[in-house]
């Protein structure tokens, strides 16, 4: 199967992957439908992609089944990305989170069954294994959700499994391991590298939750765009994926790596008490996907903050002095 010649529905797509993805996906030739109730996303994201002759466009709400209908003629490909994506925000409001992430990929599922999409990938998380205490995670593991957004998002890939064994729609569940990259937001609820570089530029110290001990497994958006086509051209069904870089960093190394790069050391650390529904290691096993989809990540997350930097500066025209 080749890509560039499918239909592709891209839910979320003003959001930071959703985004990433429908340029890559245009630039690869293929036709693009996007849709984002703009919760996180903005037009801005969509800039290069609105006036392409391959992409289309709908505001609407994946909680929408009549939405969904509408819009879902002749796609072949879907991938689903719109969410509720903040931890702490699932805590402060569990219903939200529930009724986006849960009902609106129940929604989605039940509309493509209607419609005879071929194919589903799903935005999962490295959020569903919870604070296990067994590093690396490998997707048999046991998962245990420690916030409202785990238990969601471990619910939407039983959800994806059972479409696939009770409906025979194809489906694969990437568990992504804290992507970052250009058209990441900087807010509250925004990933922590996109909420540093917010820091950097505006000259304040980098806030750390806890001691700085806890690790992630940072993966450039570019090697979750990779697993993403790679997981559309194999012919594998209802199953699951670990996408990460595979190499863990403690947030304080982070913050450090990120002040050296940008020049910017003087700025220093505050550190403020750890946040609920935190997990303090998350690291990937990639092994699974590397035999199975081939995924090969390319970028060190020194590499990638680089990558990130520089497109950040070039848009927004601000002169940081890049190591
Ligand atoms: C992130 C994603 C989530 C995704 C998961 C796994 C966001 C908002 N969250 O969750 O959607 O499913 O990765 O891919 O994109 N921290 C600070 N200072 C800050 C902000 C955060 O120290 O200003 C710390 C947090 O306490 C945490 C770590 O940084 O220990 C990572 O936090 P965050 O970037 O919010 O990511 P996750 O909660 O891991």
């Amino acid at each position: 199967m080749k890509i560039k010649d499918k239909r592709i529905l891209v839910t979320g797509a003003a959001g930071f992957i959703g985004s990433n993805l429908t340029h890559y996906l245009l630039e690869l030739g293929a036709n693009i439908v996007g849709i984002d109730n703009f919760f996180n996303g903005r037009l801005e994201n969509l800039d290069e992609a609105l006036n392409h002759k391959n992409f289309q466009f709908h505001k609407g709400d994946i909680r929408d089944f009549n939405f969904l209908l509408d819009i879902f003629k002749d796609i072949d490909i879907i991938y689903h990305e719109a969410a509720f994506t903040s931890v702490p925000q699932s805590i402060k409001m569990p219903e939200s989170c529930n009724d986006v992430n849960i009902n609106g990929t129940l929604n989605l599922l039940n509309a493509s069954r209607k419609r005879d999409v071929e194919k589903i990938i799903f935005a999962s998380s490295s959020a569903v294994y919870g604070d296990t205490p067994t590093l690396p995670k490998k997707e048999e593991m046991s998962r245990i959700p420690i916030s409202p957004y785990g238990v969601s998002k471990l619910t939407c890939e039983s959800y994806m499994q059972v479409f696939h064994h009770v409906y025979g729609l194809n489906t694969i569940s990437l568990r992504y391991f804290n992507v970052f990259g250009p058209k990441q937001q900087d807010s509250p609820y925004s990933g922590v590298i996109a909420i540093w570089l917010g820091q950097i530029i505006k000259n304040e110290s980098l806030i750390i939750f806890g001691d700085g001990n806890q690790s992630r497994d940072f993966t450039y958006i570019k090697d979750v765009i990779q697993a993403n086509i790679l997981a559309a051209e194999n012919k594998l069904s209802g199953e699951i994926f670990n996408i990460g870089a595979g190499s863990p960093i403690k947030l304080l190394d982070l913050a450090k790596l990120m002040l050296k790069l940008t020049n910017k050391e003087e700025l220093g650390i505050i550190y403020d008490p750890p946040r609920p529904g935190d997990i303090i290691h998350s690291f990937a096993d990639i092994s699974k996907a590397i035999e199975i989809l081939k995924f090969q990540p390319k970028y060190t997350q020194e590499q990638g903050l680089r990558d990130y930097f520089q497109w950040f500066c070039k848009k927004y025209k601000f002169d940081l002095k890049i190591k």
